[in-house]
């Protein structure tokens, strides 16, 4: 897939146009400011350590290479020029090549304005046409609106760790959630 590719272009709810597109190399800048403002508003996310630009070159180097292997589809949303959300699923390997694992965050100031909602249903249509059968990820027990946007897209909770996350003095349960594409028999 090449980079920058345009996929989907629409209006959020509050009225700001929002570009869904394949990354590009000139994002390193917008990517590294986007993590490092999850982690720091403490995010239910499981990254928790901010980044430098020179790591984060090396990670969007690593993405880009899996997208151009086929191994993994990302999505960003662009508003105003910046990248404000980055998704994206990877394909598993070996007895698991039909499953992908997805992931997504959208930056604070962005939220409940949809954006969350159509990445996940382009992630959905893109797996599907990927030939992919089943999505997985996984959520803090505790992110209520998360659950909520992936109950609305069709994924079901099949299981959870409980305690499996300590986050400001708490333990949480990691609880893991798949939808199938297709009838799987
Ligand atoms: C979770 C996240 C991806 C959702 O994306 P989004 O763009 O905010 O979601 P949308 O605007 O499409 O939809 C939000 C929905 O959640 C609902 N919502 C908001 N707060 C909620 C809450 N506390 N409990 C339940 N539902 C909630 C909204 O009403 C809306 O529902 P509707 O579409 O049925 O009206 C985004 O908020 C985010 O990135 N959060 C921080 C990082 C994160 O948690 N990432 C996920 C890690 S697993």
């Amino acid at each position: 897939m090449k980079t920058g590719t345009v996929f989907k272009t629409f209006i959020a709810k509050d009225g700001r146009t929002v570009t869904l597109r394949s990354p590009r190399w000139d994002d390193l800048d917008d990517l590294t400011e986007f993590i490092n403002s999850l982690i720091d508003e403490g995010a239910q996310i499981t990254a928790y350590q901010k980044v430098t630009r020179e790591q984060e070159a090396l990670w969007l180097g690593q993405q880009l290479a899996d997208v151009e292997k086929g191994t993994k589809i990302i999505i960003v949303a662009e508003v105003d020029g910046r990248v404000i959300a980055n998704s994206s699923f990877s394909k598993k390997t070996g007895y698991s090549e039909h499953v992908g694992v997805l992931g997504i965050a959208i930056k604070n100031g962005y939220r409940d304005i949809g954006i969350g909602t159509e990445l996940m249903n382009e992630l959905i249509l893109k797996a599907k046409d990927m030939g992919l059968k089943l999505l997985t990820l996984s959520v803090f027990e505790s992110n209520d609106r998360a659950r909520h946007v992936y109950e609305k897209v069709g994924f079901k909770e099949t299981g959870r760790i409980p305690k499996e996350l300590f986050k400001d003095g708490k333990y949480i349960d990691h609880t893991y959630m798949v939808k199938e594409l297709t009838k799987i028999p």
